[in-house]
């Protein structure tokens, strides 16, 4: 059982203190499915006021739900579409304060109200989109968005399969 209690007072140490977290969680583990169902419950449990909390993979060119936490979700998003298509599309963090303000925004849940979607980058190619959606709006800030940025950067290679197993280490 992996038991992590993150509880810190500002949002630097929180996003330290995930970090840390997941990467103890993903070492030695080169499945991207199995590393991004860690992470993305990780950050369920760790993320105060969060209605969701996942990834959705580049699987040829369009977005594909991948391993998350919480209500069931839109399956396919093309790039360029919604917060997460956009995020997709221009390679660069989505920090959306409402996402009722946001044209052309997917609603997977009416009870969102504000998103943060980070693109995953490994070796210049595009492994997917980090999402987490809140239903408060503007819970989510700059702060947030380069812990997330950090925190992708730190996983890409074992998001994307690129991690070696120790049998091949
Ligand atoms: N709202 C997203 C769709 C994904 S869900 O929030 C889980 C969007 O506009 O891309």
């Amino acid at each position: 059982m992996y038991d992590f209690k993150i509880e810190a007072a500002d949002k630097e140490t929180l996003y330290r203190d995930l970090i840390e977290a997941a990467v103890a969680l993903t070492a030695g583990e080169p499945d991207p499915i199995a590393n991004m169902a860690n992470v993305a419950a990780l950050l369920w449990e760790s993320l105060p006021d969060i209605n969701w909390a996942g990834f959705y993979r580049n699987l040829g060119g369009e977005l594909v739900l991948g391993p998350f936490q919480g209500r069931p979700a839109c399956i396919r998003i093309p790039f360029g579409q919604g917060v997460c298509g956009a995020a997709a599309a221009s390679l660069a963090p989505q920090l959306v304060a409402d996402v009722h303000a946001f044209p052309g925004h997917i609603a997977c849940d009416a009870a969102s109200r504000a998103e943060l979607v980070v693109p995953i980058l490994a070796q210049g190619r595009l492994v997917g989109v980090l999402d987490l959606d809140s239903p408060t709006p503007g819970r989510f800030d700059k702060e947030d968005e380069e812990g997330c940025v950090k925190l992708t950067q730190r996983l890409a290679a074992r998001l994307a399969g690129m991690a070696k197993a120790p049998s091949e280490a």
